[in-house]
């Protein structure tokens, strides 16, 4: 089966290259075993391409994603480049490519593995079977409303300003994702902003209230305050199954849930668009850890939140299921064979590195088709 789907792969910095040469193998494996093939190409984003070409992504890149089925992204940024101008920081790579291409709702899977459940901070009994999606809003908010900047006043002192906006229909499509995911899960959706203090917040949630009664009524809804939804989060995990949140509480929401399951390193992410009119929808995957540049370089990254994010991709993106499944039991099968990364190391199992943890998931994916 060739799909003859457009996959644009962007490495990006610090542990992405690494990472990404493992979920690499994957895709040649598809190709091999399963007779599936995509038109692959690659280039370079944030540092990397700061280095190259001066900029943190160019115009062809965002082009290139533009025309392409999918995005496969590692991981940006470094303290290399701590001192390039704001505007041209590597994580405007990632920035500009969710906005181009109108990548506004984020899916972040919390979900507790098995074998992994001793991996986290928290007691077993409170994350075992853990199984949360949060859906954040990614191309709205405090990260793009205006005015922003930061200006000097006449005392000389200075002042900065971002901007909270968002707009009925800007909650409303990141809204339906949530409840059609959850229609699809648990069946039950936490709605969350600070509408205490916050009228972009009160907004949020009369619209989310008002969406739910006219199209969503089957689904369980409820509404949360951003800091006791922090607070729930540590306190009881499991009672969430869907959250729906915008950009900032989402940003920091996301990076707390996920370290209920052990590690950053396990985490895939989906940010999908809005369908167009040719069927297609545009779709960017990337792991929720970030470039790691402590550890870039040395093989020790835990490639398996890079390969899950192939998993998503290619069940999003490409309707695989199967192939999805087999690539996140192989994961499953791998972790339970006793291999460890660093990040998710405990007494008594094997201590791998990249490579290792990559050649691993292929002999479970070998087996789980003999
Ligand atoms: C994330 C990251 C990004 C964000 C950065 C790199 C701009 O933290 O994807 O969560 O804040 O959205
Ligand atoms: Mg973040």
């Amino acid at each position: 089966m060739v799909l003859n789907k457009k996959l644009l792969v962007l490495p990006g910095d610090g542990i992405g290259p690494e990472v990404m040469r493992e979920a690499g193998r994957v895709v040649g494996w598809l190709g091999r075993r399963r007779g599936i093939s995509f038109d692959i190409s690659e280039d370079l984003v944030g540092g990397a391409s700061i280095d190259a070409h001066g900029v943190p992504i160019r115009d062809e890149v965002v082009e290139a994603a533009l025309a392409s089925d999918a995005v496969l992204f590692g991981a940006v940024g470094g303290p290399q480049w701590d001192k390039v101008p704001f505007g041209n920081r590597p994580e405007v790579a990632i920035l500009r490519l969710r906005q181009e291409l109108g990548l506004f709702a984020n899916l972040r899977p919390a979900t507790v593995l098995d074998p992994l459940v001793d991996s986290s901070t928290l007691k077993p009994e409170v994350v075992r079977g853990l199984d949360i999606m949060i859906v954040r809003e990614t191309v709205g908010g405090i990260y793009f409303g205006e005015p922003r900047g930061i200006e000097t006043l006449p005392d000389g002192s200075r002042r900065g300003v971002n901007t909270e906006v968002y707009t009925t229909s800007e909650i409303e499509r990141v809204a339906r994702v949530a409840f059609e995911l959850a229609r699809r899960r648990g069946n039950a959706v936490c709605s969350v902003e600070k509408c205490n203090v916050m009228e972009s917040g009160l907004l949020w949630r009369q619209v989310v209230t008002a969406l739910h009664a006219r199209d969503y009524p089957d689904v369980a809804l409820t509404h949360m305050l951003a800091d006791n939804c922090a607070m729930q989060l540590v306190r009881n995990p499991r009672q969430f199954d869907v959250i729906v949140t915008g950009n900032l509480f989402g940003d920091l929401l996301s990076d707390l849930a996920s370290m209920l399951t052990g590690s950053l390193g396990m985490l895939p992410s989906a940010t999908l668009g809005t369908l167009r009119p040719d069927g297609r929808r545009p779709a960017l995957y990337e792991p929720i850890h970030g470039s790691a540049p402590d550890i870039a370089g040395l093989g020790q990254a835990n490639p398996l939140a890079q390969i899950l994010s192939l998993a998503m991709l290619l069940r999003y993106s490409f309707g695989l299921d199967e192939e999805a499944r087999l690539v996140e039991q192989a994961c499953v099968n791998v972790l339970g064979t006793g291999l460890r990364t660093a990040d998710i190391m405990s007494p008594g199992k094997a201590r791998v590195g990249t490579v290792v943890m990559g050649e691993a998931v292929l002999r479970e994916l070998d087996k789980l088709v003999a």
